[in-house]
């Protein structure tokens, strides 16, 4: 049995108008290329975690869509809400409307075939910086040195609020010795440079053995034009970037049992 990470797949089956590649050409027919990739390398058995930022639908009903979509593929699949989650209601109605073979978790934990699944979205936060992997699109990007110090205010007390949300998710974790701990997180719980944040001292603290996230977007790319290896382990956790043009729509491959 394998555990998969796929973040950010931003899906467009329910929102056609929403064209994706004008942020790139790794964009370009992107639902095709996931569903392909992701049939070839998920069996029926096994499990894929998708940290947010899932569909571009604006209410649930339209969602359903993309979900469905997910439905389909090989595995079983585990949502957290990303920050572009418009259609993501109260859990108790996203867990209402969702096809048997998805799951989703915002602030709790799923227990699904070898692994304890937890976390939350998390938010920006001046805390933690990640703004030099970006390669910044001048004409579709809000660049973070832009932003105001009220928005910086209202972002910290997001943070905050996400970061008490963890700890209570961390403490209200079951005691399963035979499950491994999967830490997911929408925003990076800390930098390229692996340095402890407020949000990596509750993953290492919490038992989980890796912590995937994705939200970061069009990153600066190696000589060569190749993703760039970025995070990794630090303090007892893996620590890994799944954002799905990262990984050029292929899920990456986080444990197996
Ligand atoms: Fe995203
Ligand atoms: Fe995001």
């Amino acid at each position: 049995m394998k555990l998969w990470a796929l973040s950010d797949p931003h899906l467009t089956l329910a929102t056609p108008q929403k064209v994706m590649h004008v942020f790139g050409e790794v964009w370009r027919d992107h639902p095709d290329r996931i569903r392909e990739n992701w049939s070839r390398l998920v069996s029926p058995e096994d499990v894929v975690v998708l940290p947010g930022d899932i569909s571009w639908a604006s209410r649930l009903e339209d969602a359903l869509t993309d979900l469905e979509f997910l439905h389909r593929l090989p595995g079983t699949k585990v949502l957290l809400d990303g920050n572009h989650e418009r259609w993501w209601n109260t859990l108790s109605q996203v867990r209402a409307e969702l096809p048997p073979s998805v799951k989703a978790i915002s602030g709790d934990h799923v227990e699904v075939g070898s692994w304890l699944v937890f976390g939350t979205r998390l938010w920006e936060t001046r805390q933690i910086d990640c703004d030099a992997l970006v390669a910044w699109n001048q004409s579709t990007d809000k660049r973070p040195d832009k932003r105001t110090p009220e928005e910086d205010q209202r972002n910290e007390k997001i943070f905050q609020r996400e970061i008490a949300r963890l700890e209570r998710c961390v403490q209200a974790l079951p005691n399963r010795p035979w499950l491994r701990r999967i830490c997911l997180t929408h925003y990076p719980p800390l930098g390229p440079g692996l340095e402890p944040s407020p949000a990596s001292e509750l993953v290492e603290r919490s038992g989980a053995t890796t912590c995937v996230f994705g939200h970061l977007h069009n990153l600066k790319k190696a000589p060569g034009g190749r993703s760039r290896d970025l995070f990794g382990t630090a303090r007892g956790v893996r620590y890994v970037l799944a954002s799905a043009d990262h990984l050029e729509m292929v899920p990456v491959l986080l444990d197996e049992t």
